[in-house]
């Protein structure tokens, strides 16, 4: 059946921009097309509107080789969808982590709740795992190629424009599960393991300025600013905290390590956001 999008929306889960960054491009190139496209956050969005809108795509980074579960159960309690075209993709930071799989799962997500699925998508970014580079390995991250650049924008761009046509053809897709020998730590084993590595997790008082960002980041509700301390059961491992802290006092050690986080780790490599064109119009 034949469909003429006119209201679409693109919500993201990002921690560190990367994804967000993808997603507004995707919103950009479905404006041109003559879509009202808006953009959303996964961790402040009311799941309830999202039968409004005739077209959706929904963006996340991979998480421990997964979907983040804080994503998982927002988007399991999404109302019915009845028949509206949706699409997935996600942004990873090297390859070889799970990362088909992990678009694959997100679009069945949707396409459990009724949407008609027409693409998904994986696209390269700079990894945010704060442990690899505070250990020692900055050169694995600095050397994996496909980060957010001109490439990647034209890929972005590209996926776009399939996806509305798809959605505005009707044509259904599916997607083959690829094997992954370590499928079974995937998500919560994951984060348990990371967890045990993970020594000390808590917030320098004498270093925080309260300005509250990490309260913002965290989508389990774990930091208490008032007690600068962590609830660690609660927390998911997305580090989230320690990679958008402006003042460097989330406290946390890995394997007896310091970890810093991710703008820290772009001040001292001098890796600096390059936004396409579309995006360097609008700010
Ligand atoms: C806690 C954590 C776990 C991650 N796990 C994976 C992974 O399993 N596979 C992978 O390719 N990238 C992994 N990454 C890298 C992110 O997927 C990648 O950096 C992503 O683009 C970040 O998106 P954002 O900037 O929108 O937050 C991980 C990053 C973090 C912080």
């Amino acid at each position: 059946m034949k469909h003429d999008p006119r209201r679409a929306l693109v919500i993201t889960y990002s921690q560190t921009g990367q994804t967000e960054i993808y997603g507004r491009l995707i919103a950009a190139v479905w404006e041109s097309a003559g879509l009202r496209a808006v953009t959303a956050d996964v961790r402040t969005f009311n799941m309830a509107a999202l039968p409004s809108f005739d077209l959706i795509m929904v963006g996340v980074p991979v998480f421990y080789w997964d979907v983040p579960s804080n994503v998982v159960g927002a988007l399991s309690s999404a109302p019915r969808l009845g028949g509206v075209p949706v699409a997935s993709f996600v942004t990873y930071g090297g390859d070889g982590g799970n990362q088909r799989n992990t678009a694959r799962r997100l679009l069945k997500l949707l396409w459990r709740r009724g949407g008609l699925p027409v693409g998904m998508e994986t696209f390269g970014a700079v990894s945010t795992f704060a442990p690899t580079w505070s250990m020692g390995n900055e050169r694995r991250i600095l050397t994996f190629s496909h980060r957010p650049d001109e490439e990647t924008y034209n890929r972005v761009r590209r996926y776009a424009a399939a996806v509305l046509g798809r959605a505005r053809e009707g044509t259904a897709v599916s997607y083959r599960k690829e094997f992954f020998p370590a499928d079974f730590l995937r998500g919560r084993p994951s984060v348990a393991f990371n967890k045990i590595m993970t020594g000390r997790h808590t917030i320098d008082a004498s270093a925080c300025t309260a300005c509250g960002i990490c309260e913002k980041k965290c989508p389990v509700g774990a930091i208490d600013l008032r007690t600068f301390t962590v609830d660690t059961k609660r927390c998911i491992s997305c580090l989230g905290c320690i990679n958008n802290c402006p003042a460097g006092a989330i406290d946390m050690t890995y394997l007896g390590k310091k970890v810093y986080g991710f703008s820290e780790f772009k001040k001292r490599h001098g890796i600096t956001d390059s936004l396409p064109a579309e995006l360097k119009k609008k700010s």
